[in-house]
């Protein structure tokens, strides 16, 4: 019995698996009513919401699965990236309760986490297969090895997908986080879209993605237009189409170069269906099989944690009593793109 805990941003999640795979419990609590007033995350209030949620979701988490602290085996809990205090706060939670049982821990990458939401069992994916993560903090794309290996290929040089999303939808005056509902409001739109960008975006490398120029445009043109009933459809139907143009344009010239048998997404993102619908079809188009997280499992969540911990607990890698390695670390391996330091190529376990 494995117990998942995430708190690498404003989520708290946890979940309980068995041995067999059964999920005993399951659960975000979003903390999108704390940092709504500010529109982004505030990581002060997101820490101190992590440390009152915790507890009394384990205790909810130990009463719904009816089973006795006792019978936890191991426990797994994402170590990054994320904001350092709301990792701190997971992991320390995790040694803490570790520590009288010297139960292992598994420190997982968040990232991983987010490509396991893909595959129910890693034999789905062998083959040449790549990962695209594309969240609030990550638009990132790995090559998958033997699982679960991965090796950057190409990154945002600037912001993230998600970033874009939630920026412009608070431009529109949407809630935040903004992307599912800027999706709602796109899907209204029956007019052409406004052009945010001349051509394709141009990065040092080719396959690097970038938001910022498309966030600065979307300023411009909500300047012009202004932000009413009427063209609010148009507007986020807009920059919906052109975040998901930029994604599919990178895409296509990744599926050429690599050649994959497979592509995984998840993340955050990989839950707008405008964008599933074009990496769908763009898969088809060059017979790559194609694995989107399901739409319940993009986000943040706790279950990919526990899985993924299963994945490396049978591996072998995880921290011993007294946990002394299991620090958080707060970015993804940046320099650890493909053939640029080759004494860096993974990301962490
Ligand atoms: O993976 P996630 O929960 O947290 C991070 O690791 O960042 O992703 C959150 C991001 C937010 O930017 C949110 O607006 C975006 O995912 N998101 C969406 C949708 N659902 C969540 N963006 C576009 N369309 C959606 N349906
Ligand atoms: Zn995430």
């Amino acid at each position: 019995m494995i117990l998942g805990i995430e708190t690498s941003c404003d989520d708290t999640a946890m979940a309980l698996v068995d041995s067999t795979g059964a999920i005993l419990f399951d659960q975000v609590l979003s903390q999108d009513y704390l940092h709504r007033d500010f529109g982004g995350v505030v990581p002060e209030l997101a820490c101190r919401a992590h440390a009152e949620i915790l507890p009394a979701l384990l205790r909810e988490a130990l009463s719904t699965a009816n089973i006795h602290f006792d019978s936890l085996d191991a426990m797994a809990v994402t170590r990054g990236p994320g904001l350092l205090g709301s990792l701190l706060i997971g992991i320390g939670f995790a040694k803490g309760l570790a520590f009288p049982r010297k139960l292992p821990i598994v420190g997982v990458d968040h990232i991983k986490a987010h490509l396991r939401a893909t595959f129910k069992n890693a034999k789905e994916i062998s083959g040449k297969s790549l990962g695209l993560v594309i969240s609030g903090g990550h638009t990132h794309l790995y090559q998958v090895k033997a699982w679960p290996q991965i090796e950057q290929i190409s990154q945002t040089v600037d912001d993230a997908a998600g970033e874009a999303f939630d920026k412009g939808a608070k431009l529109l005056g949407l809630p935040y986080p903004g992307g599912p509902h800027l999706e709602r409001v796109a899907i209204a739109n029956d007019r052409p879209l406004l052009p945010l960008t001349r051509g394709p975006i141009r990065t040092v490398h080719p396959l690097d993605f970038s938001f910022s120029g498309m966030k600065t445009a979307f300023f411009h043109l909500v300047q012009k237009v202004g932000v009413s009933e009427s063209t609010l459809p148009n507007l986020a139907a807009s920059l919906q189409g052109a975040i998901t143009a930029h994604v599919i344009q990178r895409m296509e010239k990744a599926l050429d170069e690599e050649k994959p048998d497979h592509l995984m997404v998840g993340g955050g993102v990989s839950a707008n269906m405008h964008l599933r619908d074009a990496l769908q079809d763009l898969c088809e188009s060059r017979n790559v099989s194609i694995h989107l997280s399901p739409r319940s499992l993009a986000r943040d969540n706790a279950l990919t944690v526990a899985l993924l911990g299963i994945d490396l607990l049978e591996l072998g890698q995880y921290s011993r009593y007294p946990y002394v390695d299991l620090v958080p670390f707060t970015r993804s391996g940046q320099d650890a793109r493909k053939g640029k330091n080759p004494s860096r190529k993974s990301s962490g376990p």
